[in-house]
């Protein structure tokens, strides 16, 4: 039976059999077994525009995202109070009654609000963690109905929260252009109109952390993601084309920026598009953010740029919203033989 909240289930000694995994699946490596692997780049000096500190930045984000497809950015310019504020109001939002909370239920298919142990469509096996999303850009597809009004100054904080980190975002993306040799402007107007959606993702205490996931292995289907994470840890990527795990490092105050398959295919696949997870642990509940910049849904997906040497990526354009039906319904199809296998 599914529960109400998830928190109810933390206090159980076992875990119920929906969210065990199949044991290729489970966690290979401990939550707080930090690798420090992952590059940690400071934006300090970055609005020179002429100076040699933007293209030192530059070349760290090209390394970072051919060898991982992720890095951890700091001296972003985010108010670190703005940060608090908003980690502070996330958190007293996964304390509300049951009933607050079920209150912006989004089951059964509504755009933005709140869900426990979200998983993929025809997946049988749950993720332990209970989300609240919100879609934040393009502004007119605000759905207030849908968005969480308390705790109070929820609404504005995340407004502003947004707002931040669209700029951020816009900046990565800039010198991410430049990194591909192309205008500064290329991959935001790639984007078309850039989509913004963010998911607070709450992962309560869990009795058996080694048999389950908090968000099951998977790429971001978007251009970039930028990640604020507690300091508890859970958030792994992975290493030698998939084969091991790490642990990302929580950094204080930093985003982990991760690039998803529509900046995987603009940049041809030179660059990677972060394969990740979140695991859980006994000890502590985990509290993270995930931004998703996104583009229109129906922005052209095609290479920006294929070297000389290399070959598309894709045969033809698509649109994003096209790309995302490919996306899902080939994790339906896996999930399908998954269950047929059993
Ligand atoms: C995500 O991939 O969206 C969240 C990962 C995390 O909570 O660390
Ligand atoms: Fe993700």
């Amino acid at each position: 039976m599914a529960p109400s909240t998830l928190t109810a289930l933390a206090n159980e000694k076992t875990l119920q059999t929906s969210f065990i995994r199949d044991e290729e699946e489970r966690p290979k490596v401990a939550y707080n077994k930090f690798s420090d692997e992952i590059p940690v780049i400071s934006l300090q000096g970055i609005d020179d525009i002429n100076g040699s500190r933007r293209s030192e930045i530059c070349e760290k984000i090209v390394n970072a995202f051919e060898d991982w497809g992720v890095f951890q950015v700091i001296d972003h310019g985010i108010d670190a109070e703005l940060i608090s504020e908003m980690t502070k109001l996330a958190k007293e939002f996964f304390e509300l009654p049951p009933d607050e909370k079920l209150r912006f239920d989004m089951s059964g298919g509504k755009k933005g609000g709140f869900i426990v142990s979200s998983h993929l469509q025809g997946e049988v096996v749950q993720d332990w963690r209970e989300i609240v999303t919100y879609f934040s850009y393009p502004i007119r597809a605000r759905d207030y109905s849908r968005w969480p009004d308390k705790p109070q100054g929820w609404i504005a904080v995340t407004e502003k929260y947004s707002e931040k980190l669209m700029d951020l975002a816009c900046k990565l993306l800039e010198v991410l252009s430049e990194a591909m040799g192309l205008e500064k402007e290329a991959l935001t107007k790639a984007c078309v109109d850039m989509d913004q959606k963010v998911v607070v993702n709450f992962y309560p205490k869990c009795p058996e952390p080694d048999l389950t996931l908090g968000l099951k292995r998977h790429t971001d289907p978007g251009t970039i993601t930028l990640l604020l994470q507690d300091q508890v840890g859970g958030l792994q990527a992975t290493k030698d084309n998939g084969k091991t795990w790490i642990t990302v490092q929580p950094v204080e105050g930093a985003f982990v920026v991760n690039l998803g398959d529509h900046g995987h295919y603009l940049s041809n696949g030179r660059f990677k598009n972060a394969d990740h997870q979140a695991v859980v642990n006994s000890n502590s509940s985990r509290l993270s953010i995930a931004t998703f910049q996104n583009p229109a849904p129906d922005a052209k997906v095609y290479p920006l740029k294929i070297r000389e040497g290399e070959k598309a990526i894709m045969d033809e354009p698509i649109t994003f919203a096209e790309m995302y039906r490919r996306k899902m319904s080939k994790d339906l199809e896996l999930a399908r033989l998954k269950k047929l296998a059993k």
